[in-house]
């Protein structure tokens, strides 16, 4: 990246203290005043937290705040509320029943504005929908749309009936969705014709067409009409949903639910097998969303909010849907890429609608820094106020180049960490209070005991790296894996009895800054986004041509982290150019188009130990650096490392 050569060493020290102009008006306006704080709520979480809660909407008030049997918790028990009329109703019915709630802009350029009484008004309708055609609480409905505000409907419809959505993000294959179906056992699915990404129709009916192929029991498909794509319907499971909505009432009444109703599964991807269904539930997840939105973007009425997530990741969850909704806030959505019909597109929105609050990943500021800081500087961006950013670690670079170019030097960054399963913030600045310094998510959130352990879990020494755990329990967590209770507790309880294990690396500084590291498993995060090296393994290895494929994360300026993958085929099959081709392919076929491995190497071996493990680290050693300096004593066969080592110096001079 250019700016690495450009920013001079000291930027990335520099610590930059919270503009006064913006601490006088924040929630938290100082470190001693985030500091007091947090140390009552770290005493008493469950007072803190209840605090919180009291905020919302209860239809029966709690009687006791939390159940901890680890792992399972239980918040807010007893309590009952409808998360739909926190998010929807409560705005609808009150002051901000004419306020913009979502102001739309498809990637063509058209544009929707939904006020809350509007957003109040798809909504019941949607809920009725679903209720007609026979949708009960407790089910679990998957939806796989594109960007249009009819995605967070269904959501938000889905909640208010009480059933449980599973959003599959629209750029998954058939595969990743026969395998949601069959693991949550929806029968229904909301999809639309298609979505529109850089200019083109993304189809998406037709996918679900292909899913339904090979899963038999889905009853009942709903179809928003977006792009006018081509799409078979098969009666009657096939709907319209313009046609249902039009039959119906826009008047709904929600009922309530217990607070550990289930609100939704998100699929996440492990260090093993397939892909894992997170169970959130409902009052805790509110709390959670809806607090961190207060404090951390510190969310005013006055504030025009975006968030450029997808409504498939848990970003678009918790800071499109539950969060800014509960807060009242008026949010912009956007359909297409940031970089239609060219890398201005974020930037000429942000001039139009005066966003005030703007968060977004790391991997998207470096391509924006790539592209040229005269798209930012062509806008007037002035009506900033505060950045977010999420996803992985921000690098310095992009850190200051976000923070000149895009908030020109007075807007705080947050850089926010959390993960799928805490379902909300964890780990940030407050804009106010906290002193930022580039590359560091700071320090913990009201309620969170974080903290750094060794091995042997012993609490590490300022600037030592561990593992990251969260030792008390927190309203947002995950419930549960769907359907099984023991990988729960073994995949995040079992490293360190009765701790959260995150499953990331990270250290403290001496000021208590957490920096975090990347993940200590076999999880890759491309462009912010999860994949396990065994789901990219078993794509490949499910195509006829392969024996055998492992797969590692190289470091990449743009992505964060690149997909590697190592291919030994079959006997009778050539190494080709073609087939590499077809192998990446399949794996976009299997998975989708962000599974891709940006690299393919044929090998007539992997190095693996004498017992038959597949050394990883030393693929990973030999594609980072390009050789192997570490202990190989133990690897089987060197002759596959010399191998490898000649394909990928060859490779790079290619390059
Ligand atoms: O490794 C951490 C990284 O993303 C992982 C969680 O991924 P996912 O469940 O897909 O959720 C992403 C959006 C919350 C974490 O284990 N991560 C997330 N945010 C940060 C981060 N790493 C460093 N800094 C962050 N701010």
């Amino acid at each position: 990246m250019s700016s690495k050569k450009s920013t001079p060493s000291h930027d990335h020290d520099q610590v930059h203290q919270p503009p006064k102009e913006f601490a006088k008006k924040a929630r938290i306006p100082s470190l001693a005043a985030y500091r007091k704080l947090y140390q009552k709520s770290i005493e008493k979480p469950a007072g803190f937290w209840a605090k919180e809660a009291k905020e919302l909407l209860w239809r029966k008030k709690w009687s006791k705040t939390l159940e901890w049997k680890a792992p399972f918790a239980k918040w807010f028990v007893g309590g009952r509320l409808n998360v739909c009329e926190n998010c929807v109703d409560r705005h609808a019915e009150g002051a901000r029943k004419n306020k913009a709630a979502i102001i739309w802009e498809g990637e063509p350029g058209d544009k929707r504005v939904l006020t809350y009484g509007q957003l109040q008004r798809e909504v019941c309708r949607f809920a009725n929908v679903l209720e007609k055609k026979g949708v009960k609480a407790g089910e679990r409905v998957l939806i796989y749309m594109p960007m249009i505000p009819e995605a967070a409907v269904a959501m938000l419809a889905c909640a208010r009936i009480g059933a449980a959505h599973n959003v599959v993000f629209g750029g998954f294959a058939a595969d990743a969705i026969v395998d949601r179906l069959e693991d949550s056992g929806a029968t229904t699915i909301v999809t639309a014709d298609g979505g529109w990404r850089r200019g083109k129709v993304v189809p998406l009916k037709p996918v679900v067409d292909e899913a339904l192929a090979k899963y038999r029991h889905v009853q009942r498909v709903i179809v928003v009409k977006r792009c006018e794509n081509e799409v078979s319907m098969t009666d009657p499971r096939d709907t319209w949903w313009h046609d249902e909505v039009a039959a119906v009432s826009a008047r709904h009444k929600a009922k309530a639910f217990d607070s550990e109703h289930p609100l939704f599964l998100l699929y996440t991807s492990g260090s093993t097998g397939k892909p894992k269904g997170i169970l959130h539930t409902s009052g805790g997840y509110l709390t959670g969303t809806y607090s961190t939105c207060k404090y951390i973007f510190d969310m005013n009425d006055e504030d025009v909010y975006w968030c450029t997530a997808d409504v498939g990741w848990i970003t678009g969850h918790s800071y499109i849907v539950y969060g800014p909704l509960a807060n009242g806030v008026t949010q912009v959505m956007y359909e297409g890429a940031p970089n239609f019909p060219d890398f201005g597109r974020f930037w000429k929105m942000v001039e139009e609608y005066g966003v005030t609050i703007f968060y977004t990943a790391p991997t998207a500021i470096r391509a924006f820094i790539k592209a040229g800081d005269h798209f930012p500087a062509a806008c007037d961006l002035s009506s900033l106020r505060l950045l977010g950013s999420v996803g992985e670690p921000i690098n310095p670079e992009a850190w200051n180049w976000y923070h000149k170019h895009i908030g020109g030097g007075k807007c705080p960054i947050v850089d926010t960490w959390w993960q799928t399963e805490t379902g909300a913030i964890l780990i940030s600045p407050l804009p106010g209070a906290t002193p930022l310094k580039a590359g560091t998510a700071t320090l913990p959130f009201f309620g969170i005991d974080a903290a750094i352990l060794d091995e042997a879990g012993k609490e590490c020494k300022p600037d030592q790296d561990g593992r990251l755990v969260i030792r008390k329990p927190w309203p947002s967590m995950i419930r549960t894996i769907h359907g099984d209770k023991e990988r729960y507790r073994k995949t995040y309880w079992s490293d360190y009895p009765g701790l959260y294990t995150a499953g990331d690396g990270a250290r403290r500084d001496k000021d208590g800054n957490f920096w975090i590291i990347g993940r200590l498993d076999d999880v890759l995060n491309v462009s912010g986004h999860r994949l396990g090296t065994a789901e990219i393994e078993s794509a490949l290895v499910s195509h006829p041509a392969v024996a055998e494929a492992a797969v590692i994360g190289r470091p990449d300026d743009l992505k964060g982290q690149a997909v590697a993958a190592f291919v030994t085929l079959k006997g009778g099959f050539d190494e080709s150019v073609g087939l590499r081709e077809e192998l990446r392919g399949h794996v976009g076929k299997v998975i989708g188009a962000i599974a891709k491995p940006d690299d393919l190497f044929f090998t007539p071996g992997l190095p693996k130990t004498r017992s038959g493990k597949i050394m990883r680290r030393l693929l990973k050693e030999l594609v980072t650096t390009g050789t192997v300096a570490g202990n190989v004593t133990t690897l089987e066969d060197f002759s596959v490392v010399e191998n490898l080592q000649r394909q990928i110096s060859e490779s790079r001079a290619r390059q």
